[in-house]
């Protein structure tokens, strides 16, 4: 009888990252007995609760023991670490192999989420895997003598549809191939499968996978966070007396990074659909979804196991003969909810899966008989095919693999379990003894250590220097040999002489130590860092004499990185990283900052590969300030962008941080057939190095406005800045008020009150007169450029026609404007802001900008006309924004309004305040002028508006109608300087409220202004795809 039980499904939070401490993440997620809640960052009161069969708090209430281990603070500390979870799952695993069912145990969440450390666990902290390996054999040792126990382990990685097994020295080109079995299901034809008879055996084999995973993982340049890692156990009990077999698979299963294709970077690029690296996850999901619409009594016709490598080997864990178990790791941070989300939605669907286990019992010499007849059927219908002369060569082929297969198994079971533990055994004592060597000789000789992204592959690989000089590369040929991207042939020679270690690079190789690029022969010193080539790194470890007892992990790969950063004068600080109130830096700037240390390594392979690929392309990281496209100037924030160059045609791309990654990933599938000796040709539309030429944004200068709402003529010549603040241009730009008929205005035209222009119609042209000093013209002179801006309310941008080829190109471009009915915003608009001009760069073969004025509205003489009164809805509908847009407009416009207003009561309650001081001196000092005395001129404030809707401010204007006569009161009582005083205190106070209230409402305007420019983009951005 099947056990029907749904997967089981546990949920585990870790720690804060040490990324996620800087940048002051808030937890978002709480457990409750076996419900996890996670709150929505951006609306705290959004709260979503998930129960499944477990959850597990191991994100405080730790320490350190003395051992290394983390364990619980004591009784009042939910804490639960890997004892706790290896007694709740992988006790339950053992238990279910030892009454004969499959089991798996499977590790989902995104990259660097905890599925390693829940699995293969860190250093002394122990993961599932090698405890319950542990706990296997000595199971084993306290059994019953009638039982024969066979325990073989396997261990695979899948990466790009490709399996490798890690057990395995020699690599198959391609990947292992998965076949299928009608008794056993789908397996890993060729896989090695080692017989163990110890837990020292398993762990030995566990160390040689990691090392082979590693090496594969520097030499192919791939990440593992994108690999899945399959490890088997394959557990057999012979009951002698009973010639009965319990047999019993254990897949234990570490899932690739689960990105959701948002921010793993595909969003938004021509290529989005082309890559394979994360098809086996996409795959998981779809057989999981179908799985779970099947258990709620849904009709699915089709489960689609057979279309990914890892749905294949995981068809009987999800829906078949196995128990199951899922653990979902999570981060707790605020900086990673949506993710969390999806991988508890995940693990929900998950959680309706109904398997149905089997206690896999057959009587042994059955399964042969059984084998043995299948086979002869096998046979007479293969040669019943033949004789009819109608063989159709596919079934043969079948036919042909069902019978090789079995005779494979038959094989299997009649060679004797001894002679194959024997075999292993040789094998084993082999390796045993290379690793008893390597030790001797980390006691004797200084070494390279590899250090890894993944913390698992870090410390994993070691490269000895012995005496005298040992060279470095690719080439079999040298002492040490190190494959990898950026590495050549020879790299560089090492020399100990007497234990005094130096590198000496050869001729144009890449040799950084501590994260500065050196030529020329090097000192080493212990802990030293060294990168070779773009990306493989290696921490110095001296010989005995010199080494410290200084912790190792602290160099881990994100060191290096930042190493390698602050040595190319990139730091936190030069971010401009403004220390908020407690002291730390701001943590946007810090995401920023890590952004860049994880895309710096992806960047200098990505230019490796292209040099290998003779793609002739550069890439460089940079930081782009938003700052420079918001039209008051507020720094709002700092993005990553990547700058590709073609080195030959001097053509220039820029790529967003999400195109760039999956860009990257493409490039790798490419590089690994170039590494395999395949024909790499790919037509350019699927090129992952190629782009269409594109119009580049340059620059932009602020103009500001302001003038303008005095009829003010504005001359002004200024830098276009790029977005790292250097100087792209000078544009000279007239903005030139003028009569409806097109006469300038003079100086008797000005106004003294821009109010004065309310209502009236407005005339101006903005004249671009010249550029000066075009760097992008400067680099390479066959280049052109276009100026664009975008005014007030217009729908699009204004783009000056094209000029090529001309370093200080004459514009002289004139556009004409008018306002008919000045609007209270139309003039707040040209008090507060600037007008953004962009600097573009064409180059061969780009299109052009389009300079036409469509979609504008435009008088028969050409001049556009802004600030009509429908124009608002207009803006809205140009930019096809969503409602949301037009809603925060208004509330901006009425914050303005507010603002003005609160602005105007500050000032004139400064003056009084200033006022009524001076008279107190004058009192002080026995100059009373009470007769002379006169309030000051803005003494009282015109409401020329309603009061603020604010109840707040409402009650501030009402006390203001008071103030005069209260103060005329206190000037007619000659003698009471107190009253006055007070008098003058309560107005203080009052001004202090008016001032916290206006800070407030331009911290609210500040924000709302911030949203409606990052909504705009938006919606460009949207409108352009
Ligand atoms: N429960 C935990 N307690 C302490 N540290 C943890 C815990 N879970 C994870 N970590 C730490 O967080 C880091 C990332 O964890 P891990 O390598 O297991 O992530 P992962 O999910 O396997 O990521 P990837 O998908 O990239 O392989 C590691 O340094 C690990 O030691
Ligand atoms: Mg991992």
């Amino acid at each position: 009888m099947p056990s029907i039980d749904s997967v089981k499904v546990a949920v585990r939070v870790r720690p804060f990252s040490q990324r996620e401490k800087d940048a002051g993440s808030q937890c978002v997620i709480s457990v409750n007995a076996n419900s996890t809640s996670i709150c929505d960052p951006k609306n705290p009161g959004h709260v979503k609760t998930f129960t499944f069969d477990l959850a597990y708090w191991s994100h405080s209430g730790f320490l350190k023991d003395e051992d290394g281990r983390l364990v619980s603070t004591g009784s009042d500390s939910r804490y639960a670490g890997q004892r706790e979870i290896f007694c709740d799952l992988g006790q339950g695993v053992l238990d279910s192999a030892w009454q004969g069912y499959n089991a798996t145990l499977l590790a989902y969440g995104q990259t660097g989420s905890g599925k390693s450390y829940s699995m293969i666990g860190c250093g002394a902290d122990r993961g599932i895997i090698p405890i319950m390996c542990e706990e296997l054999f000595k199971a084993i040792q306290n059994q019953e003598q009638n039982k024969q126990y066979q325990v073989t382990f396997s261990m695979l990685e899948i990466y790009n549809e490709q399996v490798i097994d890690l057990l395995s020295k020699t690599k198959k080109r391609g990947g292992l191939k998965v076949r299928e079995d009608h008794q056993q299901g789908f397996y890993v034809d060729g896989l090695k499968q080692v017989p163990c008879d110890s837990y020292a055996q398993i762990e030995r084999l566990m160390e040689q996978g990691t090392k082979i995973r590693t090496t594969a993982s520097t030499s192919m340049n791939v990440t593992s966070s994108r690999s899945h890692m399959v490890i088997t156990i394959q557990f057999k009990q012979i009951f002698l007396d009973e010639e009965i077999t319990k047999q019993s698979v254990i897949n234990l299963v570490d899932l690739a990074g689960s990105e959701r294709q948002k921010s793993s970077g595909s969003e938004g690029d021509r290529l989005r659909e082309g890559t394979h690296v994360n098809l086996s996850l996409t795959m998981l999901g779809n057989v999981i979804s179908a799985l779970a619409e099947m258990a709620v009594g849904k009709k699915v016709l089709h489960i689609p196991y057979r279309d990914s490598v890892l749905t294949k080997l995981l068809q009987s864990a999800l829906g078949g003969n196995s128990k199951t178990i899922m653990i979902a790791a999570i981060s707790p941070a605020d900086m990673c909810y949506e993710e969390t989300l999806s991988t508890l939605r995940y693990a929900e669907r998950t959680k309706k899966i109904k398997n149905k286990a089997v206690i896999n019992a057959s009587p042994t010499e059955k399964l042969i008989r059984e084998l043995k007849a299948e086979n002869n059927k096998l046979l007479s219908r293969l040669a019943g095919l033949t004789n009819s002369g109608k063989a159709v060569a596919a079934e043969t082929k079948e036919l042909q693999c069902l019978l090789a297969e079995n005779e494979r198994h038959t094989q299997t079971i009649q060679v004797t379990w001894e002679s194959q533990l024997e075999e292993a055994r040789k094998e084993w004592e082999q390796q045993y003894a290379a690793i008893t060597q390597e030790r001797r000789m980390m006691e004797t000789f200084p070494y390279l250590l590899n250090i890894n992204e993944d913390p698992q592959l870090s410390g994993v690989l070691k490269h000895f220097i012995q005496d005298g000089a040992s060279d470095v590369g690719q080439s079999t040929s040298n002492a040490i040999v190190l494959k990898g991207l950026g590495i050549m042939d020879k790299q560089a020679t090492f020399t100990n002489t007497d234990g005094k270690v130096a590198i000496t690079p050869w001729d144009k190789s890449t040799v950084i130590v501590n994260g500065v690029p050196v030529t020329v022969k090097t000192k080493l010193q212990h802990l030293d860092r060294i990168i070779l080539g773009s990306n493989s790194a290696y921490l110095y470890i001296g010989p005995p004499a010199e080494r410290t007892n200084e912790d190792l992990l602290r160099y881990d790969y994100d060191f290096f990185q930042s190493e390698l950063a602050a040595a190319d004068g990139f730091s936190v600080d030069k971010l401009g990283a403004v220390s908020n109130k407690d002291g730390k830096p701001d943590p946007s700037v810090l995401a920023v900052f890590h952004d860049y240390i994880k895309l710096m390594p992806l960047v200098a392979e990505a230019s490796q590969m292209s040099e290998e690929l003779k793609k002739d392309l550069k890439f460089e990281l940079k930081v782009k300030n938003l700052a420079s496209s918001d039209s008051r100037g507020y720094d709002l924030q700092k993005e990553i962008i990547v700058k590709v160059m073609h080195k030959i045609t001097k053509q220039v791309w820029v790529w967003s941080k999400a195109k760039f990654i999956n860009r990257k990933f493409l490039m790798e599938e490419l590089y690994q057939h170039f590494l395999d000796g395949e024909d790499v040709h790919v037509e350019q539309d699927s090129d992952p190095f190629w782009d269409p030429v594109e119009v580049i944004h340059l620059g932009s200068a602020h103009i500001w406005l302001q003038s303008l709402a005095y009829c003010m003529k504005l001359e002004e010549q200024t830098e276009l800045l790029n977005f790292e603040g250097q100087e792209e241009a000078i544009v000279l730009i007239n903005v030139v008020p003028c009569s409806s008929d097109g006469r300038a205005f003079e100086e008797d035209d000005m106004v003294i009150d821009p109010l004065e222009l309310l209502g009236r119609q407005i005339d101006f042209q903005i004249h671009i007169v010249q550029c000066l000093g075009v760097r992008w013209l400067r680099d390479d002179p066959d280049r052109g450029i276009q100026i664009g801006y975008r005014f007030y309310d217009l729908p699009r941008s204004v783009y000056t026609k094209p000029v090529w080829k001309n370093v200080n190109p004459k514009i002289e471009e004139r556009t004409r404007f008018s306002a008919f009915t000045v609007s209270h915003d139309f003039l707040n608009y040209l008090q507060k802001n600037a007008l953004i001009v962009d600097l573009w760069g064409l180059q061969e073969g780009c299109t052009e900008l389009d300079c036409s004025l469509q979609g504008c509205s435009v008088t028969s003489e050409g001049t556009i006309i802004v600030d009509s009164p429908k124009d608002l809805n207009a803006y809205d509908v140009s930019l096809d924004a969503p409602n949301q847009m037009s809603k925060l407009y208004m509330k901006l416009l009425k914050l303005e309004q507010e603002t003005e207003l609160l602005r105007d009561i500050n000032r004139a309650l400064r003056e009084e305040n200033i006022f009524l001081k001076e008279q107190l001196k004058k009192w002080d000092t026995g100059h009373h002028e009470n007769k002379n005395m006169k309030p000051p001129h803005k003494w009282t404030i015109k409401m020329t508006k309603p009061p603020l809707s604010s109840e707040g401010t409402d009650q501030l204007c009402r006390h203001r109608t008071s103030y005069d006569s209260e103060f005329a009161k206190a000037l007619k009582v000659e003698d009471n300087l107190q009253m006055l005083r007070l008098f003058t205190e309560r107005q203080s106070c009052m001004l202090k409220d008016f001032g916290e209230q206006l800070e407030s409402s331009i911290c609210k305007l500040k924000n709302d202004v911030a949203l409606i420019v990052k909504k705009k983009r938006e919606s460009i951005a949207y409108s352009k795809h």
